[in-house]
This record gives C-alpha cells, structure tokens and sequence, in this order.
C-alpha cells in the first residue's frame, strides 16, 4: 500500500499539478485567493456568501476550505447557541470573562488599555475557536435614550475611533477579525429595522462616519457589519452609495460586509449594493427564528439563479467571494492566528483595569472618598445593582461569565461586620420585567427596610443606576426616560435626609437625570465594569487605586438641554420611521461648549484623589505635524492618573464650526505626589479639516489655530496656537 502511495505523489509531482496555492499557509493571501476561487464552482461560491447556521457561514468542505465562525460581542464571547436557533446550547465549556462595557473602555481615555483589552477578548475568542468577534461597536452617542450606548463608545468620534484602533489592531493580530458594527447609523433602536435617517452630508462626514473610517484607515479592520436602518431610504446593509461608493472605493478598503442579523431584504441590492455575507435572514436579530432554509437566503437560490441566466455577471459574485476567502486567509485559515486562552488571571487582569481605569468620580463632598473605615461603624450598602450580575441582558452582548464579583462581596470583604445591607428596590426578573410589570407594594417594602436601616448607619453606599433590563440599557429597545427607574431618585433623596454621608455608585450606559446630586457627598458612575466589578469599584472607594476615569460623554443638567430635544420627535425617535439629525454636528459637548449650555458634568470631565498642574503648553508645526507639549505635575499628596485633552479652535472658516473640538489626547503614567511627566501629542493637520459639502471633500481653513489643552471639554488650563498657511 504505502509504495502506491509513493508512486501516486511522484506520479503527481512529475504531471507538476497545480501546486494548492491557497492551502500555502506561507504564500501571499492574494495568491491563495486567486488560486482557491478558480476551484470554486458556482453554487460553492454563492453558500460562501450566506449563513450555513446562526452564526456561521459556509466555507468549502471539498477543498479543504474553513467556514466562519462568528460570535458575540464586543465584551465578551457570547455563549454558544444552538446551531439553528437563538437558543441557547447549554454548554458547559463555554463559561467567559465579562470584559468592561466599551463605553467603560473609552472612559479611560488609554489606548495602552484598549491594546490590552483587544488581545485578551480576542484571545478568549480564538479558544473558543471562533474567527470573527461582532463588535466592537462606534455608534455616536446622539441621545442619552439610546439603549445600545453601553456597547458604544461615547459622542465623539475622535475619541471613539482612536479608542477602537488599538482594540482592533490587538484582536487582529491574534488572527481574530473585528467586525466594526453598525455601519451606519445607528444611533437608536427606536424603529431599528426600518428608520430611515436624515443627515447632511457634513454631520454624517464629520461625526458619524469618521470612527469607522479611522478603524479602516488605522487599524486596517478586516469585517465591518451594515446596520439595520436606512439612509437616502436605502437599507445600510445593501447600500450601493455606503459600502461600494465609500466604504470600498474611496476608502479603498478590501474587507467583507457582513449583515446585521436580519438586515438583509433584497436579492438585487444585496447582489449589487455591496454585501458579502449574508446572516440571520427571517430573524430579529434576537430571538424570531424563520423555516426558510440557508439556500432560500437573498444572497443563495435566487442570486444563484440571476448569475446562472447571465444576469448578472459572475464578477459580481467573484467580488464577494474574493473578500471571504481574504477573510478566511486571515483568519480561520491563518497559521497565526493563537490557540488563545479562557478565563486566565491575564484576563481577570485587564478586565478589573479597565474597570478601574473607566470609573469616572464625579462628585467628592470633603473629600468623603477614597473611605477611611475607621471612621465608620455601620456602613449601609443599598441598592439592587450591589449583588445583582450586570452581565447578563442587554440583548446580544449578554454574556455568560465563570465568575462575577459584585460590588457587595468585594465591600464585604474589604469592610467585613461593618457592612450591612438593604436591597431599596427591585427590578424583577434579570432581563425580562419591565418597569411597569412590578408591584408597588414590594417596592415600598424594600424602600421602607432601606429607610429604616439608614437611621442606624453613619455611611451609606447606594449602588444602582440600569441594569439591562429591557429599556434599561438593552438592544431592540431604547430607554423611556431620563430618570432612573423603580423609584431611585425618591428613595436617593430619602436617604441623604437620613444620613448625609452618602455614596452614590451608578451602573449604566447613557447619562441621566440626577435630582438628588446637591444632598450626596460623593458620585461615582461605573457603566458596566464586568466579571470584576465588584474589585474594581472597592479598589476605587478604598482609594487602592485612584480614579482616573474622565466621561466620554456629556451629562446635561436637564433632558431638554440635549441638543436635538429642540426641534421635537422628528429629530428623536422620528415621524413615521423618519428621522432627522437637525442638530446636525453640534453633537454633545460641541452643542454644549459652542451654545454655552452649562452641563451637569461635561464631556471629558472625571476627579481624581489628587489634582494636577498643567504647565504652560507650547505647540510647533512640522511636517504637517503639530506637536503639543505641556507638563503634567502631581500637586496632590496622593498616587494618581492624568487624562490631558487637545480641543482646536479653527480660525473663521466659510462654514459654522463648532468653538472647539477634540483634536488630541494622552494620560499620563501613574504620578507620584509632586512628580511631573512631559506629555507630547502630536496632531496631523488633517485632523483640523472640515467636510466641505460643495467640493464634497475635506478642506483645512488656512489661519491661526487655537489649540486648548484642558482637563475637560469646560476646563481648559491653557492654550497654544499655531498657523496653518494654505
Ligand atoms: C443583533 C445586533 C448585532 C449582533 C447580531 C447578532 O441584532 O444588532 O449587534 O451582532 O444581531 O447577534
């Protein structure tokens, strides 16, 4: 037997049959491409298009070619479904780390953190074999009533974009592909399916679409997810003018446009509007299944038989196929790509850094944080959220974590007989009960055994806020008020009356409203910190650590405050499925800043336990680089972390600008008391530039530019300027 064998392969080698390029883990992946799509027949290349299950899609079992495997998200790896269904499959293997939410992620304003943050999430990915993670998320943060905030990453694209960067670049370096959601648009899950968005062309340049096209121009990312609504009445999973037009031409970028999951619903436009793979067709996108089978997807029987009749041509599903197998050859079949790992203490690491990092103190009455427990003898922990586990629900970033430590256990187990407890309200059942499904008299019940143990207490910790409940903090829905819910704000202010020494901890991902802020000592917003919230919060209460998160959005005072609110439902949630983006680029603090509404607390604002000098910054051109310099001096008597933010100020252009926008931003390493650290930001010209809708290019205003380097979007502690000639 083994002689044939041999003679077989001498036989082959000497009739030199095509080497298999593409199985060549060492050769150039347009060479495996080319050479695999020539072995393709034509039904092969159309399944390659479209799911084969949930959450997979097909590769080429003949030729030795891996399918797809895809999952959520952005936090996490999601647990394992069930092939064919949102079931899910009741492993038992398939335990995670619950990483920070992303807007966690952006509140620490590190890059260093998010490299951190994208190798290990991804190395958790790759051990569960899977090829593409769905996220992370750049959505803007247009109204505080968006439930899917918490994946996303704030109101600024500067900021969302330079914090996806280094995650992707980390992720896909492990051989893991990112697939940048949701591209583009969606900025509410209000009428997700359908809401056909109205922008300029500006806003949609200058706000919108700028984090994705950082990610592909930076970071190179290799699967960018369509969104489910429409803009020009076209949805943004097929869309000829978004994915062929700028997304493929003019940002020159050859990746695979991967569905949402539902989000397909045409042959033609998914033929020719740029989509390449086709998921979860006849579903939401959550939990609706559909009896049609993968073949009868738009992308499979019927695309099929537009290119059998020639009517299509087979360039346009070679297109499409070219960008798969990219995708495979960078992924599932790249001899890079790591084992990974799960659940490692390097994880647990990061994840209670990011934690740590992205806690933003807002509030420090007397300096009542970091907690001195010996001048305490009961310490009340009140509120839902300091046992409940925040990582589940929220819709498909839900997660399925190993181990949780809640925010009460790690207060336990830093100040043990002290602590007692008071649960003050209740949500229902994790995920399902909504507000209105939950009886008041249980609610009283719990807000009277809260009220009643305060009188004994000399410190209160009150942990609440959203809890990804549906309409708190959840997908396919947005939230239904700026208040928090289940009678917080009342129990809050009773509580202050009490005991004046209070601690308000909130879990959550949008600002809301905060009647009570003039009766706390102390405010902390934590957003979701993950499998080590508990750790990470205690270690910022005690004062282990200093806070040194700083918000990625911006808190109004007043719902009405936010910019769109103005111009009534057509500018938020929309009429009859349209809406319009009236507040065009004034998005956030630049509405804030430029029409000097004074915010609660502003965007890029946080506290630390100690403060820091900023001296006088310089700023020099070269190169069409500026170079901003400034030093950062620990003036406090306590360890602590600097976040220093660069806002421009453009000279009068032909167009509106907002007063300024952020531009740059660095933190510091960790300062000792009295030490100083030279920061360097180093701003491309062409970041200064608008989108000029008459050319429809960018343009840079010659002139005197101001550049303000500030602890916040409100706190600027000095300025440099500098001269763009033509
Ligand atoms: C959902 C979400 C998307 C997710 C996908 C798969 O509807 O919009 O973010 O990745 O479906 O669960």
């Amino acid at each position: 037997m083994k002689k044939k064998i041999l003679l077989a392969s001498l036989l082959a080698a000497s009739m030199s049959l095509p080497a298999q390029v593409y199985l060549d883990p060492n050769a150039n992946i347009e060479d495996r491409v080319e050479d695999a799509i020539t072995r393709m027949t034509t039904h092969e290349k159309i399944q390659m298009l479209h799911a084969q299950s949930k959450f997979t899609s097909a590769g080429v079992p003949r030729l030795g070619i891996r399918q797809l495997n895809m999952a959520d998200g952005p936090h996490g790896v999601r647990e394992e479904l069930e092939w064919n269904t949102w079931n899910v499959a009741k492993w038992t293997n398939d335990y995670i780390v619950a990483f920070p939410s992303l807007t966690c992620l952006a509140s620490t304003w590190n890059t260093d953190l998010s490299s951190a943050y994208g190798h290990a999430v991804s190395e958790e990915f790759a051990f569960r074999g899977k090829d593409i993670m769905l996220g992370p998320g750049v959505n803007i943060q247009r109204t505080p009533m968006n439930g899917r905030a918490f994946e996303y990453m704030g109101e600024d694209p500067f900021l969302a974009g330079t914090i996806a960067v280094p995650y992707i670049k980390a992720s896909q370096a492990n051989g893991v592909a990112c697939c940048l959601k949701h591209f583009v648009l969606n900025d509410q899950e209000i009428d997700r399916f359908a809401v056909n968005v109205n922008v300029s062309e500006r806003a949609l340049r200058e706000i919108y679409l700028e984090p994705f096209r950082r990610a592909v121009d930076e970071a190179h990312v290799y699967t960018i997810m369509g969104s489910y609504n429409m803009w020009k009445g076209t949805h943004c999973c097929h869309h000829d003018e978004l994915l062929n037009g700028i997304l493929k031409k003019e940002w020159n970028w050859d990746g695979a446009v991967i569905s949402d999951w539902g989000g397909t619903t045409n042959t033609l436009e998914a033929a020719t509007g740029g989509l390449d793979i086709e998921m979860g067709t006849y579903t939401d996108g959550k939990t609706r299944e559909s009896n049609f089978g993968y073949d009868q997807y738009y992308l499979g029987n019927p695309f099929e038989k537009l290119i059998t009749e020639g009517k299509l041509p087979m360039s346009v599903l070679d297109e499409k196929v070219r960008r798969v197998l990219r995708t495979i050859f960078r992924t599932a079949m790249n001899p890079q790509k790591v084992i990974g790992s799960q659940c490692s203490e390097a994880h647990y690491e990061v994840c209670r850094q990011v934690g740590e990092e992205g806690i933003v103190l807002l509030k420090n009455r007397n300096n009542i944080l970091p907690i001195d427990a010996s001048k305490y003898n009961r310490i009340l922990v009140v509120g839902e959220n300091a046992t409940r586990s925040l990582t589940k629900g929220g819709g498909s970033s839900e997660l399925k974590s190993l181990r949780d430590i809640s925010p009460l256990e790690a207060l336990q187990e830093v100040y043990g007989e002290k602590v007692d407890t008071a649960r003050g309200y209740y949500s229902g059942r994790a995920v399902y009960d909504h507000v209105d499904m939950l009886d008041p008299e249980k609610q009283a019940a719990y807000k009277k055994e809260a009220l009643d143990k305060a009188k004994s207490a000399d410190l209160i910790i009150y942990i609440g806020g959203m809890n990804k409940n549906t309409r708190q903090d959840c997908e396919n829905g947005d939230r239904e008020s700026y208040d928090l819910s289940y009678g917080q704000n009342e129990l809050i202010t009773e509580l202050s009356k009490i005991q004046p020494n209070i601690v308000v901890v909130t879990f959550g991902g949008n600002p809301y409203n905060m009647p009570w802020i003039d009766k706390i000592a102390a405010l902390t917003h934590c957003w979701y910190l993950g499998s080590e919230a508990g750790t990470a919060l205690v270690n910022v209460l005690s004062g282990k650590v200093s806070p040194s998160g700083k918000l990625p959005v911006t808190f109004a005072r007043n719902y009405d405050d936010y910019p769109y609110v103005k111009f009534g439902a057509e500018a938020y949630p929309g009429v009859n499925k349209q809406v319009y983006y009236k507040e065009d680029i004034f998005v956030g603090y630049r509405h804030f800043t430029s029409n000097k509404v004074q915010p609660l607390f502003p965007f890029g604002f946080g506290l630390s336990y100690t403060t820091f000098n900023y001296s006088k910054p310089s700023a020099t051109l070269s190169d069409d680089v500026i170079a901003v310099e400034v030093e950062i001096t620990n003036s406090g008597k306590t360890a602590g972390k600097e976040v220093v933010e660069i806002y421009a100020a453009a000279p009068k252009s032909k167009v509106v600008r907002p007063v300024r926008e952020l531009k740059g931003f660095a933190k510091t390493r960790l300062l000792q008391s009295g030490e100083t650290e030279l920061i360097r930001i180093n701003i491309p010209k062409k970041e200064l530039a608008y989108f000029d809708e008459d050319s429809h290019s960018w343009s840079i205003t010659p002139g005197t530019y101001t550049l303000h380097v500030g602890a916040s979007a409100d706190d600027i502690r000095g300025k440099a300027t500098i001269k763009i000639n033509e």
